[in-house]
C-alpha cells in the first residue's frame, strides 16, 4: 500500500474550510494509503513560540483532528518533535542541499520580509525538514495545497540528489497529492472569496449553536432575486454553496427554486443553512471537548503515534547511514 505523509500546522481551532477541505480528505484516505500525520512543532520555532503554547496547542490539535474522524489505528498521529530521527536525517539532507536553492524558495522570502529581525537558519532550511519529516517514511504521497508546491519540488531534489550521489534508488520521490481538487471550498460569511481565518469570516467547530446561528444570520445578502432565473452575485451563491455543503439535495433545490421564481427569502434560506451547520458542527464541537477533557488519552494516542513514526524513520536511518558509510550498531 502506498505511504502518505503529512505535516500539520500547530494552530489549532479548525474551522469548517478546514473541515471541508483537508479534514475530510485526510479522514478519506486514512482507508486507502498506509497514512501518517504530525504535528508539524519543530517548524512552528521558525517564529520562536512561547514554551507554554507548544504542548497545549499538540493536545488541541490532536483533539480536534480525533474528532473530526482520525482514526489513529489506521492512521497513526504523532507530534514532530517527539521522533528524533527526523533531524537526523535533515542534517543530512542539509549537507546536500545548496544556499542559493534554498534562498530561491518563495516562502522563505516571504517569510524573510515579514519577519527581517529574525531570519533564522530553520527559516532558511525549512525545506529540508519538511523533506526530511517525509523522506525518513519513504513515503509516496503527500496531501498539500499550491502553496507547498516549491517545498515539494525541494523535497523531490532532496532525494533525487540522495539517490544520485549514492547510485542507488533509495528514495522515492514524493508527489504532491491535491485533495483540493475534489475537496469543496467552503465560502465566506462576508460575501468574500473564501473561508479563511485571517479573512475573519469563519464558523469554528468550536463555535456553539447559538454563534454558528449568530453568524450564518449575520452573512452577507442583497435586495433579493429581481428577475426570474436570473444568475446569483457572488454573496448569493456563497449561499448556494453553503446549502450544497451542508443541506440534502432537495432542500437545494427548494430554495433553488425559490430564486428562479423569487420568492425567496434570505431569512428563511439563511434558517436553513444555520440549522444544517449546526447539526454538522454540534456532534464534532461534543467530541472535541469530550477528547480535550481527557489528556491521558490524548497523550497515548501521541505517544503511540510517536513510537509508530519512530520505528519508521528508525529503519529508512539504518540504510541511510550505512549507504551514506556510517556505523550501525
Ligand atoms: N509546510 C506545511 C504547511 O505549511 C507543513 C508541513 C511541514 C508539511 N512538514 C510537512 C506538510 C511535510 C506536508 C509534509 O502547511
Amino acid at each position: 500500500m502506498e505511504k502518505v505523509v503529512s505535516g500539520i500546522r500547530p494552530t489549532g481551532n479548525l474551522h469548517l474550510g478546514n473541515y471541508f477541505g483537508a479534514v475530510k480528505s485526510f479522514v478519506a484516505m486514512q482507508a486507502q494509503y498506509q497514512c501518517m500525520f504530525f504535528i508539524a512543532d519543530w517548524h512552528s520555532l521558525t517564529t520562536h513560540p512561547k514554551p507554554e503554547n507548544i504542548q497545549n496547542s499538540a493536545r488541541t490539535i490532536l483533539a480536534e483532528y480525533l474528532a473530526c474522524g482520525i482514526d489513529p489505528q489506521k492512521a497513526p498521529i504523532y507530534v514532530q518533535s517527539d521522533v528524533k530521527e527526523t533531524l537526523e536525517l535533515y542534517l543530512y539532507l542539509n549537507m546536500n542541499t545548496y544556499l542559493g536553492e534554498l534562498e530561491r524558495v518563495t516562502t522563505f522570502k516571504e517569510k524573510a520580509r515579514k519577519q527581517p529581525d529574525n531570519v533564522n537558519a530553520g527559516l532558511l532550511t525549512y525545506p529540508t525538514l519538511m523533506a526530511a519529516d517525509v523522506l525518513q517514511h519513504r513515503a509516496h504521497k503527500v496531501p498539500v495545497g499550491k502553496d507547498q508546491e516549491q517545498n515539494m519540488e525541494m523535497m523531490r531534489k532532496c532525494a533525487r540528489r540522495f539517490n544520485n550521489i549514492y547510485g542507488i534508488e533509495f528514495f522515492p520521490e514524493p508527489q504532491n497529492f491535491y485533495f483540493n481538487a475534489t475537496a469543496l471550498k467552503v465560502p465566506g460569511l462576508d460575501g468574500s472569496g473564501k473561508m479563511g481565518k485571517s479573512e475573519g469570516n469563519c464558523i469554528y467547530l468550536r463555535d456553539d449553536d447559538k454563534t454558528i446561528r449568530k453568524k450564518v444570520m449575520k452573512a452577507v445578502t442583497d435586495n433579493g432575486p429581481q428577475e426570474p432565473n436570473s444568475q446569483r452575485p457572488e454573496v448569493i451563491e456563497n449561499l448556494f454553496t453553503f446549502l450544497k455543503i451542508a443541506s440534502t439535495p432537495d432542500t437545494y433545490q427548494y430554495f433553488d427554486e425559490k430564486w428562479n421564481d423569487c420568492t425567496l427569502r434570505y431569512g428563511d434560506l439563511k434558517k436553513q443553512i444555520a440549522e444544517d451547520l449546526v447539526n454538522i458542527v454540534a456532534p464534532i464541537r461534543e467530541k472535541i471537548e469530550e477528547y480535550s477533557s481527557n489528556t491521558t488519552l490524548l497523550d497515548k494516542v501521541a505517544k503511540e503515534g510517536a513510537d509508530h513514526a519512530r520505528q519508521s524513520a528508525a529503519e529508512t536511518l539504518n540504510e541511510v547511514r550505512k549507504i551514506i558509510g556510517f556505523r550501525v550498531y
